[in-house]
């Protein structure tokens, strides 16, 4: 069952030849994915060899094989990881009774939009970084944005095969309007805010895979639990490609840091102006970048109280992160929770029923795990012997989602007049003149071996290849 078929058109390790109806419609999906990659996929790629992974089976050794591709002959597919036996729903009401393999008909609308959403993310970030690749740092880092991009297209096909498989007609229209939508476009954008924001530049991409694919982390996580079996199963592989997206941009950022506070020992200054004149990225502006990156980034987990939110977790569809370790009753009814208000100026936290703060309950374990990759950007800049820390900021600063949407918030957690906000907001969030400056920096260098002045190389290369290895071969 782990083995993964590649001698069919649609790679996959779910018997599809059997199911003539479904591998009809996938292939017939197919050619309209494969020529949204052309449209929408990195721009000026395609003739490209590039040394990427390719899943060759779901077991947690060695699924991965490594070779150069040319990208659009990558092997999308079909992969679940294999079924448990008599699996159980463990939480929500239906708790004990056996996993769904079909889907039942009164969740069939809250199920599809779960996958939907779930879906609309994979190929958004694909849009989100499509010129990235005109302006990499190094082959090394070309490569690795690549990589996540073809997985991230992986996850498309994953959660497509859900929609075909289970909802019919309905599921086809849904895997058509996928590849219809378009991050930031004004009239049938992706459906989430974070994914109609750009990319522009690599400080950004790494922001991104270190905050918002841990977004992706967090809601498969939720996903892995729910009673809907095949989403289950699906969910789990796709963590699995996820991790390498976060250490991209843990790394990356790392990097960053580490060549910033380089230069800083050398030209012994912390002066942003010099540091800029030096062709690094000062640390404030790497602050400035965080504190956007996560704020939108803890947007997605919706609005701190949500009665779909209960829904979802009552019919069994959505779990919380890592519901199998919890020592509660999985049912939750009667329970509280601590969410944020305002109330007289001030922030203040209130009870309100638990089952209703669901997303705030994974948007905390979510910000509990994110803050862990910022204390080692912190040991890099502690090692360099530098007095400066990065911080996350406060949970309610910059949110646009929920009972905090649009209340004035410093990154400490101060309440602030709108006045206040518009005097410093240039000191906690990204101004033109940041992102100008990052832009400037963002020059191609693709020689083997060679690193952009702004990033220092890695301290290994991709599956023990050396860092000056041929990651990209250029046609
Ligand atoms: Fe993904
Ligand atoms: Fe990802």
């Amino acid at each position: 069952m782990s083995s993964i078929n590649y001698s069919e058109k649609i790679p996959n390790n779910v018997n599809l030849s059997e199911d003539r109806t479904l591998q009809r419609a996938l292939e017939h999906w197919q050619p309209n994915y494969l020529s949204w990659w052309q449209d929408m996929g990195p721009e000026g790629s395609q003739d490209f060899d590039v040394y990427l992974r390719t899943a060759v089976s779901v077991d947690p050794q060695g699924w991965a094989q490594f070779g150069h591709v040319k990208m659009p002959d990558y092997r999308w597919g079909i992969f679940l990881n294999p079924a448990e036996a008599d699996r159980k729903i463990h939480f929500g009401d239906h708790l004990g009774e056996p996993a769904w393999q079909e889907v039942p008909g009164e969740h069939r609308a809250n199920l599809r939009r779960i996958i939907v959403t779930q879906g609309d993310t994979e190929p958004a970030s694909v849009e989100q970084q499509r010129h990235l690749g005109l302006t990499c740092p190094s082959q090394y880092d070309l490569r690795n944005l690549f990589q996540v991009n073809v997985e991230e297209g992986r996850h498309l096909w994953a959660m497509v095969y859900l929609l075909h498989k289970y909802f019919g007609r309905d599921g086809r229209e849904e895997g058509d309007a996928l590849l219809a939508r378009r991050s930031g476009d004004q009239d049938n954008p992706r459906i989430l805010g974070a994914f109609n924001e750009k990319t522009p530049d690599w400080l950004s991409f790494f922001m991104f895979t270190y905050f918002t694919d841990r977004d992706g982390k967090f809601q498969l996580c939720a996903l892995a639990e729910s009673s809907f079996d095949p989403l289950a199963r699906t969910t789990k592989f796709m963590l699995t490609e996820e991790a390498h997206h976060m250490f991209v941009g843990e790394s990356g950022v790392s990097r960053i840091v580490q060549r910033t506070c380089q230069v800083m020992n050398e030209l012994k200054t912390d002066d942003p102006k010099k540091l800029r004149e030096a062709g690094v990225i000062d640390l404030p502006t790497i602050q400035r970048y965080l504190n956007f990156h996560f704020s939108v980034t803890i947007d997605l987990f919706g609005a701190d109280q949500s009665s779909n939110a209960a829904i979802f977790y009552s019919s069994g569809l959505k779990g919380r992160f890592e519901e199998g370790k919890r020592s509660d009753d999985h049912v939750l009814k009667g329970e509280h929770y601590k969410v944020l208000d305002v109330q007289d100026g001030r922030l203040v936290e209130k009870d309100v029923p638990m089952l209703n703060a669901l997303n705030e309950v994974l948007r905390d374990d979510y910000i509990k795990d994110s803050v862990g990759g910022v204390g080692r950007w912190n040991k890099v800049i502690e090692k360099a012997g530098i007095p400066f820390r990065l911080t996350v900021p406060h949970k309610a600063f910059h949110r646009s989602i929920g009972t905090l949407a649009g209340v004035k918030v410093s990154p400490e957690g101060h309440h602030i007049s709108d006045h206040e906000w518009n005097q410093r907001v240039e000191e906690w969030l990204p101004s033109d003149e940041d992102r100008a400056f990052v832009a400037s920096l963002m020059g191609r260098v693709v020689e083997t071996g060679r690193f952009a002045n702004w990033i220092a190389p890695p301290m290994m290369g991709i599956n023990r290849q050396p860092v000056d290895f041929e990651y990209v071969r250029f046609n």
